[in-house]
């Protein structure tokens, strides 16, 4: 198969990179699930922009940076920032209609944020852009979308990029492109507990780094404060809007402890929070309380701007309106990843990331809220002024390795590893870390986890989904550890005792 390019990954980095290239050429997405399955469609919050008239850029850099702990790349953030007014207007000119009031925008407020900024549909923001871009894809006749392809591996050849191997109907297919796009989201599948979709395995790092990409600030791992405390898998968001619509954290005596701690109180940046909470619940339980007394707010009110988190609450036993809701910290974003500079390019010739999977730079050691589909949208915006339809030209033969089958008992295998992979990022890459005891226990047995997969795949001889998704995990649940454990010094999410 040839295309123009090939993007791996349907979350809003690469369907909107898709149709700025469809201007230019044929379009491939492949994706590995269904095109709606990205971590996109889970963003409750918002985008973070400059989009009201006493805000300013220098305002929402700031924030930006302080929340990074000043790790961040400033040139990367600004070129975000100053790009942030237009990258929302591109949205809505596409369809997307975010909250207004008299035909001005509506803007909440999250963690670390100084200002209200950020736009939104209702308690459903990602799922909203996700729609309108899929719309848009699906009407464009330069775009191809193949679901439930999974990528295996890129065909590279002296430091450039040829396009991918893929997994598709139990077959594995060679997918040759001018320039293939690595839009694959994130990691928090490595960790027991994370709100974020089963597709989220870090595959796209793993592909990069095995096409010998560089990667950086993969040790700060961002954790969400408050999913909800139940069994459900993953675990489900309360959105950080609902503190910005005034909902307040209290612990089991009855305290709202955030008052006292940060001069935001609830709205403290999210490493901060996240750290108090898991601090708090060595004594108790933790909640969320949003109800009409904490926060002045109706039930009505609750009920129609947060009508997914209502739901679901009630569904859980919850009334928004009258009970305190149970919140425990989950693994959320990863603010590094592969290193690209401000058009995406990766430093292999024709191999190009976006989004999550990145590291633009612009979170530093700890992302703004509603910074991630930002960054997605307006880096993903700005490569087009590059990209040239080149011809493809690879002759090489390419090895493929045999399919397993699905239900196999290596399979089976490979499905417990996860499990141990999980558990053991979970204990050792969490919210606070140990370095001495990363290096000693961690990184020792997700070694032999590794080798045990390798064994399991006869050295990629043999494989499929599964067992490949699982070697990725390994490969990039080493790769966190070994940067957890070389930074010595707590910074932003990293955290050591
Ligand atoms: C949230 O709605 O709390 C999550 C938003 C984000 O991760 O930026």
């Amino acid at each position: 198969m040839l295309t123009n390019f090939l993007v791996i990954g349907s979350g809003i980095s690469g369907l909107n990179f898709a149709l700025n290239a469809a201007k230019k050429g044929k379009v491939l997405i492949v994706t590995k699930k269904k095109i709606i399955d990205t971590s996109t469609n889970y963003a409750q919050g918002g985008i973070a922009a400059v989009l009201d008239k006493t805000d300013d850029i220098k305002q929402h850099v700031k924030d930006t940076l302080e929340t990074g702990a000043y790790h961040n790349n400033k040139k990367a953030v600004e070129f975000m920032v100053k790009n942030s007014t237009s990258a929302v207007h591109r949205l809505m000119d596409l369809g997307v209609k975010f909250a207004k009031e008299n035909g001005e925008l509506k803007l909440t407020q999250e963690g670390g944020h100084h200002h209200r900024r950020i736009a939104y549909v209702g308690d459903y923001t990602g799922k909203e852009i996700e729609r309108i871009l899929v719309k848009r894809v699906k009407d464009n006749k330069n775009i191809t979308i193949l679901e439930d392809a999974f990528a295996l591996k890129l065909i590279t050849k002296t430091k450039a990029c040829f396009g991918a191997q893929i997994i598709h109907k139990n077959k594995i297919k060679t997918i040759l492109a001018n320039q293939t796009i690595i839009a694959t989201g994130g990691i928090g599948q490595l960790y027991e507990f994370t709100t974020n979709p089963p597709i989220s395995t870090g595959d796209g790092i793993a592909l990069g780094v095995s096409a010998g990409c560089k990667t950086d600030d993969l040790e700060f791992i961002q954790f969400h404060p408050t999913a909800l405390e139940t069994n459900s898998y993953p675990r489900f968001l309360v959105s950080e809007t609902v503190r910005g619509e005034g909902a307040k954290l209290i612990n089991s005596k009855g305290e709202y402890f955030m008052e006292t701690l940060h001069p935001l109180k609830d709205l403290a940046p999210r490493d901060i929070v996240a750290r108090e909470i898991y601090a708090q619940m060595k004594n108790g339980p933790v909640f969320l309380d949003c109800t009409t007394k904490c926060t002045k707010h109706s039930a009505k009110f609750l009920k129609n701007r947060f009508p997914q988190i209502y739901k679901q609450l009630l569904k859980d036993g919850y009334k928004m309106e009258k009970d305190l809701i149970p919140v425990t910290p989950a693994a959320h974003y990863i603010c590094g990843g592969i290193v690209t500079d401000l058009y995406g390019r990766t430093g292999i010739k024709n191999l190009f990331a976006f989004g999550e999977v990145t590291c633009t730079g612009v979170h530093g050691a700890n992302r703004l809220a509603s910074n991630s589909l930002l960054e997605a949208l307006v880096f993903s915006n700005q490569i087009i002024k590059k990209l040239k339809k080149s011809a493809t030209k690879f002759d090489d033969k390419i090895s493929s390795p045999k399919l397993l089958p699905k239900n196999s008992p290596t399979t089976k295998l490979a499905l417990h590893l996860k499990q141990q992979i999980k558990h053991l990022m979970w204990q050792y890459a969490g919210i606070i870390r140990n370095r001495s005891l990363i290096k000693k226990e961690a990184i020792p047995q997700m070694q032999k986890i590794l080798t045990k997969l390798f064994q399991l795949s006869q050295n990629k001889i043999l494989t499929n989904q599964t067992l490949t998704e699982t070697e990725n995990m390994a490969k990039v649940g080493i790769l966190i550890l070994q940067a957890a454990y070389h930074r010595q010094k707590s910074l932003g999410c990293h955290f050591v005792d």
